[in-house]
């Protein structure tokens, strides 16, 4: 019963794609078994860049539906929707009142974001500014010890950690100081128009990515015109990083090494690899879409709301004894 706790959450906006399942959630599913696990859609983190109403719902859902899909088991950890479980936002008033304006200013994600906005800087929103303590207050509610996390993120552990740090030495003993799970290999799928850069679901060009909701046309479409390397031979190495990228997808969509794949394309060139990976990447992608289409949206929803039901006892507690300590009346 005393299994440590992992929590982690993806934002329903823009398109998932193979390199969110690839690069986190087929490795969620893994660590359902061992941890303690809450999944959570960060529908709040999602506005704090302008989102469409009936979308944003939308690709809520979708969200959902993909964990389902990707096997992550409700009887065996919690998925909800960020924004049922309310306690997320107090809390994140509480630590943003003893957060530095610097330490927010200084974030790459926030830096990123508000240079890349295509709207000028008058536009950009303080929740910009304050994602981090909102993730902080997600991650704290819950006695966290692990969250699994692309290395994009560690900054925003490091700044938790920080939070949780000065309010435990301010208040007392309150928060566990969690540690990032940074998976063993880091496989960052990169993307396909360019293999420098982290497939992106807010990438501009469609063809950076291959969504979880694309159809065969498009993913076989998508694989052809994916960017490779000088030279004819099929070989996994650091100077040829875009046929290194797709041997990667090949090897983890199909369980094999990307020795084996190398050895498998000895004497074949491009075409005959790419017309292969398409195969691989649609037989995984069909059965895939089939369960997403099983869990319809009232499924998915009861699903949410019961995994709600089951972490709110523990925020609330948490929630409250943060306010003791601070001396609100109770
Ligand atoms: N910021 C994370 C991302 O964009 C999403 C996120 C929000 C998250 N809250 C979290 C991840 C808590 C882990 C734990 O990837």
């Amino acid at each position: 019963m005393n299994r440590q706790r992992i929590f982690s959450g993806i934002q329903p906006s823009g398109n998932l794609h193979l390199g969110n399942y690839l690069g986190a959630i087929k490795n969620w599913v893994k660590l359902q078994d061992e941890y303690d696990s809450i999944f959570c859609v960060v529908d709040l983190h999602a506005i704090t860049v302008p989102q469409n109403p009936e979308e944003l719902r939308k690709k809520t859902l979708e969200v959902a539906k993909i964990y389902l899909a990707a096997g992550i088991d409700p009887e065996k950890c919690s998925i909800f929707i960020q924004s049922h479980v309310s306690e997320h936002t107090e809390l994140m008033w509480i630590l943003n009142t003893i957060t530095k304006i610097p330490e927010l200013n200084k974030m790459t994600q926030f830096k990123d974001k508000s240079v890349s906005s295509d709207v000028s800087n008058i536009s950009i929103g303080a929740g910009l500014l304050n994602y981090p303590v909102l993730m902080a207050a997600d991650i704290l509610l819950y006695d966290t010890n692990l969250v699994p996390v692309g290395e994009d993120q560690l900054q925003h552990i490091e700044i938790t950690r920080t939070l949780a740090k000065r309010f435990n030495k301010r208040f007392g003993e309150t928060f566990v100081i969690p540690e990032p799970y940074i998976q063993k290999e880091g496989m960052r799928i990169m993307g396909l128009d360019d293999p420098t850069k982290k497939m992106s679901k807010s990438a501009s060009s469609e063809y950076n990515y291959i969504a979880l909701t694309d159809d065969e046309e498009t993913i076989r479409k998508k694989i052809k015109k994916a960017v490779t390397d000088s030279g004819s031979e099929i070989v996994y190495c650091d100077d040829k990083p875009a046929l290194k990228n797709l041997i990667n997808i090949y090897s983890l969509l199909s369980d094999t090494p990307p020795k084996e794949i190398e050895k498998k394309y000895e004497n074949k060139g491009y075409a005959d690899f790419k017309s292969d990976l398409a195969d691989v990447a649609v037989s995984f992608m069909k059965p895939f879409q089939k369960k997403m289409k099983e869990y319809d949206d009232e499924k998915v929803l009861e699903i949410l709301r019961q995994g709600a039901e089951r972490v709110r006892p523990l925020a609330k507690k948490k929630l409250e004894e943060v306010k003791k300590k601070i001396g609100f009346v109770i």
